[in-house]
């Protein structure tokens, strides 16, 4: 990708990050990147670094930035399409300096950074009540987006599952992990004025709308 347009989405565990990116992608004709699926695949094909960053989502731990920001940036380098919804990067200080070496070095221009907002009690009953497919990673939601069929995609009929980092306990160090690591990064956008903030405990299209009306406003920032 040259110049390609970056829109970020950040936000706790359970925001709906996933959700909004891949419908803020389909609208704009864009492709929806998440970090977390590019490390849960990467350890369902068992490379070695796969399986490590596997040990550490599975405790609800973040995976190194090295391997993380290497991974968005091969994958942003040899992208052919003209923009991208990052779900999950960056999320520490450290890979939002890789995102702006990467605007440096022209693969990428930042269109928006949007943070969504959603009260910690809706976060947890979001990941308690998740399910993914197990073959093509739709999300559902058992009462507030359930599937068709009961434990069946939609989309594939694949099987539906729990995520294994969604049991109570990795939640909660999920969701300190995130005060403690990707609050500060959030603080530099808010303060350098680089960021959206979303009210986000409503309907995917309502929060969607949001995204799109606010950068058809802006237009493209850089
Ligand atoms: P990742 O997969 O990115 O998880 P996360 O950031 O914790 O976010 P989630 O996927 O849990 O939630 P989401 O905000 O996408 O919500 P969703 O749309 O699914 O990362 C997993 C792990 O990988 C990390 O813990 C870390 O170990 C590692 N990792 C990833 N990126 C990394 C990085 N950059 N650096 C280091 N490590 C990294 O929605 C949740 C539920 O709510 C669903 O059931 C959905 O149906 C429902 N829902 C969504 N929106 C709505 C709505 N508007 N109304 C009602 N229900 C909704």
């Amino acid at each position: 990708m040259k110049n390609g347009r970056v829109i970020v989405l950040l936000g706790p565990p359970g925001a709906g990050k996933g959700t909004a990116a891949a419908r803020v992608a389909g609208r704009l004709g864009y492709e929806h990147v998440s970090s977390g699926d590019m490390l849960r695949s990467a350890a369902r094909a068992g490379t070695g670094a796969g399986l490590r960053a596997r040990r550490l989502m599975n405790r609800g731990r973040l995976v190194p930035d090295e391997l993380v920001g290497a991974i968005i940036r091969e994958y942003l380098e040899k992208f052919p399409g003209d923009g991208v919804v990052l779900d999950g990067f960056p999320r520490t200080e450290a890979q939002a300096e890789m995102l702006d070496r990467m605007r440096g070095a022209g693969i990428a221009s930042l269109a928006g950074v949007f943070l969504l907002k959603v009260p910690e009690e809706v976060l947890v009953e979001r990941l308690s009540g998740r399910r993914v497919c197990k073959q093509c990673g739709a999300v559902f939601h058992v009462c507030a987006l359930p599937p068709r069929e009961p434990g069946k995609c939609d989309a594939c009929g694949g099987d539906l599952i729990r995520r294994a980092d969604d049991e109570p306990a990795t939640v909660r160090e999920r969701l300190e992990v995130y005060r403690r690591q990707t609050a500060p990064l959030i603080d530099g956008y808010r303060t350098s004025g680089r960021l959206w903030e979303v009210k986000a405990d409503d309907p995917p299209e309502r929060v969607v709308e949001r995204i799109t009306n606010r950068l058809g406003r802006a237009g493209n920032r850089e």
